[in-house]
C-alpha cells in the first residue's frame, strides 16, 4: 500500500518509473486490471479535470467508484473532514482520492487511515498529478529534462502546481524561472520578464489567477493583465520554434491566453488533459503495490 501525498518525497527513479507506466497506460496496456477494486473520490474543493480524469483512469483499470458530493453530504451537518474520511476507510473502499482546501490536509490522516491515499491537490502546497502528467508530456515532447528551460507565469504565490513543478523540475536538472504580476510572486524563485520568457523558454506553462485563494482582490484589471501577462498569438510568433505552451486549466480566455492561442499549433494544453488519465491510472496501480 502506497500513499501518494507529495512528489518531493519520490526519488528521480520513482517518478520516471510512473511516467513509464503511465507511458504504457497510454498504449492501451492495464485496461481491467484492478477489477473489482472501490475507489472513493472525495473532492472537498470544485473540480472538473482532476476528478473526472482519476475518474476515467479507475474506470480504465476496472475499479469502481463512489463520488462524494459535499454539498449533499453530513457534512451539512456539522461532521468533519476527518470523520468524513473515517467513514470512507470504514465502508472498506480500496483507495482514497482527496482534494481540499487546506494546505497539508493530509497530516490529520497519517496514521489514523489505513487505506491508500492519493492527494488531488492541497491547498497552494502539492497536486503530484497534476505535475506528473506536466512531466509527462515534458517527456513526449523533448525526450528529456535535464537542460530545459521553462517559465511558469502568473499566480505563483497561491499555486500548488508552480510549487511542485519547480520543485521537482529542479531536480530533474530543468531551469524554472517565474514571470507575471509583483503581487503573486514567490521570492523564493528566479523571476524572467514575460516577454523576454516568451522569447527564451522551451516551455511557457501560463496559470490561472486564483482569486478565490486571494484576500484582496487584483490590483489590475483584466484587461492589463492581458495586455501585460496575457500570450497573445502576436508573443505566440516570437516563441523558439520547437518552444511549447503548457496550462493546467482551467483556463480564462482574453486573460492569461488569447482565445486562438489555446488550439494553436503549440499548445499541449488537451494533451496535458489527456496525458492525466494515463498517469492517474499509474498511480492507482502503484497504489497498491507491495
Ligand atoms: C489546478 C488546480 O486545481 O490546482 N487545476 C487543475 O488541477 N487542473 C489549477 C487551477 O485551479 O487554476
Amino acid at each position: 500500500m502506497k500513499d501518494l501525498l507529495q512528489l518531493s518525497t519520490l526519488s528521480v527513479e520513482e517518478i520516471q518509473h510512473i511516467l513509464d507506466v503511465a507511458e504504457l497506460c497510454r498504449q492501451g496496456e492495464m485496461i481491467d486490471s484492478e477489477k473489482g477494486r472501490i475507489v472513493a473520490n472525495l473532492f472537498f474543493e470544485p473540480s472538473t479535470r482532476t476528478q473526472y480524469s482519476f475518474n476515467t483512469a479507475q474506470l480504465k483499470l476496472g475499479c469502481k467508484v463512489i463520488n462524494f458530493n459535499a454539498q449533499a453530504s453530513s457534512m451539512q451537518k456539522g461532521e468533519s473532514f476527518y470523520d468524513t474520511v473515517k467513514t470512507f476507510e470504514s465502508f472498506g473502499v480500496d483507495a482514497l482520492v482527496i482534494r481540499d482546501r487546506k494546505d497539508e490536509y493530509y497530516r490529520e490522516l497519517i496514521g489514523r487511515i489505513h487505506v491508500p491515499l492519493l492527494n488531488a491537490g492541497d491547498g497552494k502546497k502539492d497536486h503530484p498529478t497534476q505535475s506528473l502528467l506536466d512531466l509527462m508530456t515534458i517527456r513526449q515532447e523533448f525526450g528529456r529534462f535535464e537542460g530545459l528551460n521553462i517559465a511558469i507565469v502568473g499566480d505563483i504565490k497561491y499555486s500548488r502546481v508552480a510549487h511542485t513543478n519547480i520543485e521537482v523540475m529542479q531536480r530533474l536538472g530543468m531551469h524554472c524561472y517565474v514571470s507575471g504580476p509583483q503581487e503573486y510572486r514567490d521570492e523564493q524563485f528566479d523571476y524572467i520578464d514575460f516577454d523576454q520568457a516568451v522569447r527564451q523558454m522551451d516551455v511557457i506553462m501560463l496559470l490561472r489567477v486564483q482569486h478565490e485563494r486571494h484576500e484582496q482582490a487584483m490590483s489590475i484589471s483584466t484587461q492589463e493583465y492581458h495586455q501585460k501577462y496575457g500570450l497573445t498569438m502576436e508573443r505566440v510568433n516570437t516563441m523558439k520554434e520547437k518552444a511549447i505552451i503548457m496550462h493546467p486549466a482551467p483556463f480564462n480566455r482574453g486573460v492569461e491566453i488569447a482565445d486562438e492561442v489555446v488550439e494553436c499549433e503549440k499548445s499541449r494544453i488537451f494533451k496535458q488533459i489527456h496525458n492525466g488519465v494515463f498517469v492517474r491510472m499509474a498511480v492507482l496501480k502503484r497504489a497498491w503495490e507491495d
